[in-house]
């Protein structure tokens, strides 16, 4: 039985090699002085023996749906002491029976019946990670409002090289501090652009950008759980919204003018992610262009720009930037932001970023430059949105 004195967090461990990784999890959250409950799975043991969770945590790892109470409810009575279930290593067949909601062992029965935040930091082989069954049980998971942590890209346990890596102890420790944290936007409305934005030229071509929307995508997951109301309009991007998200999709940069202007008003945070197009066609051909083998010009228009007419407001939300260059990073950076009168710009080479699941960036703002080291896109999302909230917090100080 966990701790009826206190909530606990129950470090849920698969099978998977990096089950030897969830011991030194196990040890940060016991020294940060937090309680944990280990359970593991028949495949965890053949990995790890219960007894170094035992001798971590100070309490018996529970193992049986049948085990310890005698009553055959360690599920629900592990789960209702639970202030988190943090299941890592995550094994691909375990993701399975959670997208399925499966309860045939401790683990998946305890996940089920929880009353508390779920996190998984999967780990496996990278052929089994890119694995369209495995990529549609990642994608349900999140739609349910899993957290997933992770996974690294690198060198595996089998000799391959690629992604499926279980996060580092250190990065699930943060990431599930993050969670139980503060919700210092608990009751702030945030709103964000992201992804590329398709400016049609016939009903079958058009201009575009390489953004995945991955930046966006990440930077309104992280505003969720800092407690934000997130609205996410999103241009053409084949992401699912993160859960409890309200996402609108639009297309065109003008209709994403339009649908940022109609849901500014509700904001207190605007984050411009999205990599709009700074011109469209003067004309878009009612029917299919048709080649001639001669020269084709055509006229392009500009399009509004979203963020800095958002910043020029009478009352304007606080506004965070990005800036994609492809040379001279910080000088083309500084004045964007000045140009358009940002408090906080985050600065990019677009051809490190775009399309890419990690980044480098430099934060800019009036104290100077900033840089956070490389990066899964989601960390840097949490770390941009937390200075974000620093200065902010510091300019309503200021107007009081
Ligand atoms: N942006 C916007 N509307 C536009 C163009 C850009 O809201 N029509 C926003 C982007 O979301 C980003 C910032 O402005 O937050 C900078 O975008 P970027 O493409 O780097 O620069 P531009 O302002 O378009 O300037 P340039 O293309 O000349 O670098």
């Amino acid at each position: 039985m966990p701790d009826t004195q206190g909530k606990t967090i129950i470090l849920g461990v698969t099978g998977g090699v990096a089950a030897y990784k969830a011991a030194e999890l196990a040890r940060l959250w016991i020294k940060a002085g937090h309680g944990v409950q280990a359970v593991m799975t028949d495949a965890a043991m053949h990995f790890i023996g219960p007894a170094t969770f035992q001798a971590l945590t100070g309490r018996p790892v529970l193992t049986d749906l049948w085990g310890a109470t005698g009553d055959g409810m360690d599920h629900i009575h592990a789960s209702r002491h639970a202030e988190v279930i943090v299941v890592a290593p995550a094994s691909a067949d375990f993701m399975s029976k959670l997208a399925q909601g499966r309860a045939d062992d401790l683990l998946s029965t305890l996940c089920l019946a929880r009353a508390c935040p779920l996190a998984i930091a999967p780990a496996m082989n990278r052929e089994m990670w890119a694995n369209p069954a495995t990529q549609r049980n990642l994608a349900r998971l999140r739609q349910d409002g899993i957290m997933i942590i992770g996974p690294d890209a690198g060198e595996q346990a089998c000799g391959e090289t690629g992604p499926g890596r279980m996060s580092e102890p250190a990065a699930i420790f943060d990431a599930v501090e993050t969670l139980l944290g503060p919700k210092p936007l608990s009751g702030k409305t945030v709103l964000v652009t992201a992804g590329p934005t398709f400016e049609p030229v016939d009903p079958v071509r058009g201009l575009t950008n390489l953004s995945s929307g991955k930046m966006g995508y990440a930077i309104a997951q992280a505003a969720k759980e800092a407690g934000a109301r997130v609205l996410l309009v999103s241009g053409p991007v084949c992401l699912d919204a993160p859960a409890g998200i309200e996402k609108i999709s639009v297309t065109t940069a003008q209709e994403m003018f339009a649908t940022v202007m109609h849901c500014v008003n509700d904001a207190q945070l605007f984050i411009s992610v999205a990599a709009v197009a700074d011109y469209r066609p003067a004309q878009t051909a009612t029917q299919k262009i048709k080649k001639t083998g001669k020269p084709l010009s055509l006229e392009l228009l500009p399009n509004e720009d979203i963020l800095a007419s958002v910043a020029s407001l009478p009352k304007p939300p606080f506004c965070i930037g990005f800036a994609a260059e492809t040379e001279n990073l910080l000088d083309h950076a500084e004045v964007k932001r000045k140009t358009k009168k940002l408090p906080l710009l985050v600065a990019n080479l677009a051809q490190n970023v775009l399309g890419r699941d990690q980044a480098e960036l430099v934060l800019l703002d009036d104290s100077g430059n900033h840089p956070l080291a490389k990066a899964d896109k989601l960390t840097l999302a949490r770390q941009i949105v937390s200075h974000a909230i620093e200065l902010f917090n510091l300019s309503k100080s200021r107007q009081i």
